[in-house]
């Protein structure tokens, strides 16, 4: 049991990162931060207001800062934006300070959960499908190259998910 390490999420939006980190950071008795909701503390906007204003690259630049920052932290559970990973820069911070894990669910069961969803601008496209599709085959190689525990999820039973982690860790 790895009790004493940093735990981070990482996945495609929808995966349960901020579900899961909750329970787990309530189970080890550690502080949960998400990664989105600080950017969102520090800056008094949305994510959706921040991509607005400056672009996808701008949103990038304030969320590799909040990885760096919260990653120096000790004992947290974080959840990550599903796009954390895409940065080297951040991949280390995360891999260098804690463990990483993937939370694998399907492009299908990803897009039906997030569906009606306002709050992930790069969703709000006429085919989310296919869009879910297309950043699942560029993803999917990199957060399983990030992580070190891989967690097929694919259902909606978090109760399980949950179970399956700890006795991964
Ligand atoms: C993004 C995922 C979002 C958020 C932003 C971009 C992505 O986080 O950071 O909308 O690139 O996948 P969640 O994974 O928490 O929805």
């Amino acid at each position: 049991m790895m009790n004493t390490q940093n735990i981070f999420l990482v996945g495609l939006m929808g995966a349960g990162k901020t579900t899961l980190g909750k329970q787990l950071a309530e189970h080890f008795q550690r502080h949960f931060y998400d990664s989105d909701q600080a950017i969102c503390d520090k800056t008094g906007v949305s994510i959706p207001t921040i991509f607005e204003l400056e672009g996808e690259d701008g949103f990038r630049d304030r969320e590799s800062g909040m990885i760096d920052e919260l990653t120096r932290l000790p004992n947290i559970v974080l959840a990550t934006g599903g796009g954390a990973v895409l940065r080297e820069q951040n991949r280390l911070c995360l891999q260098q300070r804690g463990v990483v894990v993937y939370l694998h669910v399907s492009p299908e069961i990803l897009v039906e959960r997030t569906r009606h969803d306002r709050n992930r601008p790069l969703l709000q496209v006429e085919d989310p499908l296919q869009k879910m599709r297309d950043l699942y085959q560029v993803r999917d190689p990199i957060y399983r190259a990030a992580a070190h525990i891989v967690l097929e999820v694919g259902t909606e039973n978090h109760y399980m998910t949950f179970n399956q982690l700890l006795n991964a860790l």
